[in-house]
């Protein structure tokens, strides 16, 4: 088992910086170069990252890593995970795998193909709170689980891609819907034995037909409901009207229980503040009154987890479970298309998704 890896991020912002915060509590790991078209300097320097590069391709050819960090716009991960397999780089893809379902199927054969691990990030499933939730289902105190809830909402995204449809794959719905997705395939799914077999979607058509992000081309609300081929369903939420923070959150109804999850305003601290403060938790736009900050909020939304798990996988040569796989992030690529088709189509899609 190596004791140390070295790791490259392609990306610079938002999620780059989530990924250096996690992969810096890691004593197992060597942050090695990070390559982006901008705000590489101040990134490099704020994580002290010893060598940058304009170009990915370069830092892929230059560097010897052992995995690499996507963290660039959806549109890019097909480009940049497919750069990484040829390189014989072991590759973690943020969310979603990829803008359709062609690309999804591609990178996960690639990989397979050049003998690297591709983990997809969806992070909820290493998410402390929704951890516990699962060990409280599989020890059976909600009996049958019948029927999951869950979302995630906010205001609006904070990056220029995620607004323009081609380069996001859509809206709210790819973007942000796909956690409570990844999650609840990781929840039910079992492995794969338990695969989602219809789909119904409903959203906002983008730009004038949005309810508040006119200049966005995808859609600014979207609703998915999914059947499980064991009988289960799941209502997921995605949208961008959400003011106040970040809203995450969880309900799951079983034949003998229930359960809720509040993964973002379930802080143990309560702050008053008149003048307020630099930062409570994602996507508020003030700290004024009462407020609730996050605590260790890149632990709590499942980061710093997915990462280290990751990391172990390589430095110990296994294969992810399903929950961190390529093939669960293909399959909410295909799940969001079913989505969009029942939206575009007014008809329950019905498939086989794994
Ligand atoms: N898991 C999560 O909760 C979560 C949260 C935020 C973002 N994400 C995902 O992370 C990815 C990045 O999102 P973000 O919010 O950091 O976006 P962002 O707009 O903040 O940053 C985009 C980054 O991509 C880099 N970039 C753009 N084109 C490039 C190119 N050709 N070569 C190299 N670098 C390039 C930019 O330099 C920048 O650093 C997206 O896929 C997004 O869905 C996931």
């Amino acid at each position: 088992m190596k004791a140390k890896i070295k790791v490259g991020i392609v990306g610079s912002k938002f999620a780059a910086d989530f990924h250096a915060f996690s992969y810096r509590r890691n004593p197992t790991v060597e942050i090695a170069a990070a390559a982006a078209i901008d705000n590489l300097e101040p990134f490099a320097q704020k994580w002290n990252i010893p060598r940058t590069y304009a170009d990915y391709q370069e830092m892929l050819a230059k560097e010897d890593l052992d995995l690499v960090s996507v963290c660039v716009p959806n549109f890019l991960h097909h480009d940049v995970v497919l750069a990484a397999a040829r390189a014989g780089k072991h590759v973690f893809c943020e969310k979603p795998l990829a803008t359709s379902v062609a690309d999804a199927r591609e990178m996960v054969a690639a990989c397979r193909k050049a003998g690297v691990l591709l983990f997809y990030g969806e992070d909820w499933v290493f998410a402390p709170a929704l951890r516990r939730t699962e060990e409280i289902i599989r020890e059976g105190a909600l009996g049958r689980v019948l029927y999951v809830k869950a979302k995630e909402c906010h205001n609006g995204t904070h990056s220029p891609y995620a607004k323009d449809k081609q380069k996001c794959g859509g809206g709210c719905l790819i973007h942000l819907a796909i956690h409570p997705l990844g999650w609840i395939l990781h929840l039910l799914g079992n492995g794969g034995q338990n695969p989602v077999v219809e789909v119904f979607g409903k959203c906002n058509g983008g730009l004038a037909d949005n309810y508040v992000h006119k200049g966005n081309g995808g859609e600014d609300f979207a609703v998915g409901i999914l059947k499980f081929a064991q009988g289960e369903h799941a209502f997921i939420e995605g949208n961008y009207i959400t003011v106040g923070g970040m809203d995450d959150k969880v309900e799951i109804y079983g034949s003998e229980g229930n359960l809720k999850a509040d993964l973002t305003f379930g802080s143990p601290l309560r702050v008053y503040s008149r003048p307020g403060y630099a930062y409570a938790i994602e996507k508020t736009d003030n700290t004024l009154g009462w407020t609730f900050p996050a605590v260790d909020e890149f632990l709590n939304l499942g980061y710093v987890d997915e990462l280290a798990y990751a990391v172990d996988c390589v430095r110990e040569k296994r294969s992810p479970q399903y929950g961190c796989s390529g093939e669960l992030g293909l399959a909410c690529v295909e799940i969001i298309a079913a989505l969009y088709q029942a939206n575009e189509t007014g008809k329950l899609v019905r498939g086989r998704w794994i």
